[in-house]
């Protein structure tokens, strides 16, 4: 199915109001989905856009419907709010929209008062040779830094980033500006309030719930005291 004129600007509308629901219903922070095969991504990728019209071919074509969405969900989104831009940073290995092309997007949104990228990979159907990079711990983080760098703009890592030492390494090394966790959340619900004990010691008992946090320091010093005996 082919979106005509009026579909798009259907689109931008839907768009529009989803993000004043978005505010009115309280949430802090909005993320614009442009990754992981999803429509904004389908027509960033040269893999899935095969339109002829202005919003396809080149580079400004293709970005042109995302950007347009973008500077509509800025306009209702508060101000002081921030707003963030899921992209998959590359399709896959030597094919598709590519970390340059990222790049140049990402300098786009900045420019149109996008707060972050969150930086992804893949999403589209490729030919087994041409995966997107393989998986192996903080295998995307890569992108986040090569697009804070050369963009100049605040970006989020995400994918395989387990451990809370990795994790701040991300941060003190300059290659993102925040994290992003999502099956080692899963995994341990209590992962942020854990890590913060890891990295500050027991300053961090202060970030667990008021309810565990007086049975789980005094369980603490308990097991110090039988683990020193
Ligand atoms: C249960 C679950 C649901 C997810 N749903 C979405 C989604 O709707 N949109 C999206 O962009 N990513 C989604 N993801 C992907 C995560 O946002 C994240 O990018 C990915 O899992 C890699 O990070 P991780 O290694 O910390 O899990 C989902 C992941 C999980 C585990």
């Amino acid at each position: 199915m082919r979106l005509d004129e009026s579909d798009l600007e259907l689109l931008v509308e839907d768009y529009r109001r989803a993000t004043r629901l978005a505010h009115v219903a309280g949430f802090d922070v909005l993320e614009l989905h442009c990754a992981h095969g999803y429509l904004l991504h389908s027509f960033l990728s040269p893999l899935t856009n095969s339109r002829d019209d202005a919003y396809g071919g080149s580079f400004a074509n293709r970005t042109r419907f995302p950007l347009r969405i973008v500077a509509a969900v800025r306009s209702e989104w508060p101000v002081e709010k921030p707003l963030f831009v899921r992209i998959s940073a590359v399709d896959g290995v030597d094919i598709g929209w590519s970390l340059e092309d990222s790049i140049a997007f990402a300098r786009q949104l900045a420019a149109r008062g996008v707060d972050a990228v969150d930086c992804s990979s893949g999403g589209m159907k490729l030919p087994r040779d041409k995966q997107v990079v393989s998986r192996t711990l903080g295998f995307q983080v890569p992108f986040a830094a090569s697009i804070r760098k050369e963009a100049g703009i605040a970006t989020v890592a995400v994918g395989l980033i387990v451990e809370p030492k990795q994790a701040e390494t991300v941060i003190s090394s300059g290659a993102a500006d925040l994290v992003a966790l999502a099956r080692q959340a899963l995994f341990n619900p209590n992962w942020a309030a854990q890590a913060a004990l890891e990295l500050t010691g027991k300053d961090g008992w202060r970030l667990w719930p008021d309810p565990f946090r007086w049975w789980l320091e005094r369980r603490a010093r308990t097991l110090e005291k039988l683990r020193g005996e």
